[in-house]
């Protein structure tokens, strides 16, 4: 069977997805949409030349849509969707400074993604993420295992980064779990890390970890502030990008992604930022990870926080 992704939004966010995609050569279709006429066009005529370089089959669609719906027809029977539409942060702005705006925009584009690709999976990464992954599951009317948020993966290879650059050691023998919101309530996990296998709070001080856990928080405002026009996009789109394979291929891969959480951790009913299984038909499993006491409270305090914001995007 044919393999089609589709990633809704040209900016840097999805047309580095985009690009990602197609060079895994995995799908057979990746299509690229904007409302800006011509940009999603031109950028996958300058992706698909690329292929005889970089090695890859795929093909890449750029389709220009208007806000009734036009041009959503050639995102049809899309396996999965990527939804990056919306506007990014500026400077000394909050991911949730943007939900009035970025909520009209998500609604719109998961009623016509949905119209059009109704067994697709939905991954989406427009901000403020928790709240934006749960109005696309109204707005889409999906089982809500086929909706999630890409955030986890992100604040995760983020802070391992900055552990590994702490510690002057490779990328590879550190690992690390956020769970919680994608912004202020994102809850790191110490407890989870390692270092070649030993406990990071073997490695470092409680201080020294809190100070990287701040800056994890904080790790797009940062980018944010150097950038001063636009938000991150190599490592946003990375995670994205591996979202989407995990369901393409059925993987079961275990990552920290946005789920609706259903009683595990002793929380139900949000949309929740949680290590889960991915495959074919979205997040298959939510896999509960034993915390300590703290870190638990932590969860809790996070999941009541975005449960007030999802509440309030029914209405936006
Ligand atoms: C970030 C934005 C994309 O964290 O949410 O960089």
């Amino acid at each position: 069977m044919s393999k089609k992704v589709s990633v809704i939004g040209a900016g840097f966010y999805g047309s580095t997805t985009a690009m990602r995609l197609a060079e895994y050569n995995i799908f057979d279709t990746v299509v690229l949409t904007d409302i800006v006429e011509g940009k999603p066009e031109g950028l996958a005529l300058d992706m698909n030349q690329s292929r005889s370089i970089e090695n890859f089959e795929t093909k890449i669609i750029g389709a220009t849509t208007t806000a009734d719906g036009g041009g959503y027809e050639a995102t049809a029977n899309s396996d999965v969707i990527v939804i990056t539409a919306g506007l990014p942060r500026k400077p000394g702005m909050s991911r949730m400074d943007l939900i009035g705006v970025n909520a009209g925009i998500v609604r719109g584009v998961a009623e016509n993604i949905a119209k059009h690709s109704p067994n697709a999976v939905i991954i989406v990464v427009s901000n403020p993420l928790d709240e934006m992954t749960a109005l696309a599951q109204l707005a889409s009317g999906f089982p809500r295992n086929r909706v999630m948020g890409q955030a986890g993966m992100l604040d995760t290879a983020r802070f391992t980064n900055f552990v590994a650059e702490k510690l002057k050691v490779p990328v590879g023998s550190v690992k690390t779990l956020t769970l919680g919101s994608h912004g202020d309530t994102m809850v790191p996990v110490p407890s989870r890390c390692t270092v070649d296998g030993v406990a990071l709070t073997q490695k470092l001080s409680q201080e020294e970890i809190d100070d990287l856990v701040t800056r994890t928080r904080n790790g797009g405002a940062e980018v944010v502030a150097l950038l001063k026009t636009g938000s991150a996009y190599y490592a946003p789109s990375a995670a994205a990008a591996r979202m989407a394979k995990a369901v393409i291929e059925d993987s079961g891969a275990v990552m920290p992604v946005c789920a609706w959480v259903d009683g595990e951790y002793g929380i139900s009913g949000v949309y929740l930022g949680v290590e889960a299984q991915i495959g074919r038909g979205g997040i298959t499993k939510v896999v509960e990870t034993a915390l300590s006491q703290s870190e638990l409270a932590e969860l809790k305090v996070a999941a009541e926080a975005v449960r007030a914001k999802q509440a309030d995007v029914q209405s936006l």
